[in-house]
């Protein structure tokens, strides 16, 4: 049966009756036919490609024309799966009103059903002018890896009483401004947990625990094509780095004993045009 395409209601409703929501980050077409094909619900077209795509050691660096380009991609084989565009850093805390301009082209040029971006309280007035321009918005809460520098790296969050208040207080001031789901990252459970129950948007867990409404990884950690470092809340469900190695190397050497291409990879010609080409390359002094 064809998988039908979720709305922000469809997850809201999965909330409600405990049915957990599904999200990978996607980045590209290939990748996304795949997803697209797949039971998962929702993507996310995160700013993380700053680091699984183009090799930067932070998301920092992305910028919005970047992003878009991605987000164009994944669109194009995206047509069951529920959209998410990350607004990238330094593209919606200048002003509210660049906010506003920047989620638009994420909706506009991206063809995002969806946006997301990263801080709570400090957030909330930018969260709801961009939701009253018409747009839905995903929170991003805990760990936020564009502020990473000032959290001092990329650790988790809110282990103290202090910081637990924080992010729940984080949490429900995105509810107020009209988020409609939040990703909690890097936060630890029972706070997850104390959020999830309170709160009456979804919950997209990363390394938040089991309790949240539904859980998101990012997809080359999922299947094992990001090497660099793999955080504790990674689970690696294939080793397709491996696999890539050993069809690369298969390749490699049967070109190099000559048994690729087979004659069932090559295109032939009839006998007597070979041997007329030869006689005539021959006669007209070409060869
Ligand atoms: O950019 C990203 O991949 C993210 C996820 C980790 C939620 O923000």
């Amino acid at each position: 049966m064809e998988k039908k395409k979720p709305t922000v209601l469809t997850f809201r409703e999965m909330k409600r009756q405990g049915s957990k929501i599904t999200m990978v980050t996607a980045y590209d077409y290939a990748m996304m036919t795949q997803v697209d094909k797949s039971e998962i619900d929702m993507i996310l077209v995160g700013d993380s490609l700053a680091m699984t795509m183009l090799g930067y050691e932070s998301t920092v660096p992305v910028n919005m024309d970047t992003m878009i380009i991605f987000q164009q991609a994944v669109a194009r084989a995206g047509r069951h799966t529920f959209l998410v565009g990350d607004l990238p850093f330094l593209s919606y805390e200048v002003s509210i009103e660049k906010a506003v301009e920047n989620a638009g082209r994420i909706m506009k040029e991206g063809f995002m059903d969806a946006v997301k971006l990263e801080g709570g309280e400090r957030m909330a007035d930018t969260v709801a002018a961009i939701v009253r321009a018409g747009i839905p918005v995903m929170g991003h809460i805990g760990l936020t890896p564009q502020s990473a520098s000032q959290l001092g790296g990329f650790t988790v969050q809110g282990r103290d009483t202090a910081g637990a208040k924080q992010i729940i207080k984080d949490a429900l001031a995105l509810e107020r401004a009209g988020a409609f789901s939040v990703v909690l990252e890097a936060v630890p459970a029972p706070v997850a947990a104390i959020i999830t129950e309170n709160i009456s948007i979804p919950t997209i867990g990363i390394g938040a625990g089991p309790d949240c409404d539904g859980q998101v990884l990012v997809i080359h950690d999922l299947l094992g094509l990001f090497e660099r470092f793999v955080p504790k809340f990674v689970k690696r469900y294939a080793s397709l780095g491996a696999d890539l190695q050993k069809a690369l190397n298969t390749y490699a050497a049967e070109v190099r004993e000559g048994s690729f291409p087979a004659p069932e990879h090559s295109f032939s010609m009839k006998e007597e045009v070979v041997e007329s080409l030869r006689a005539d390359l021959k006669k007209e002094g070409i060869l």
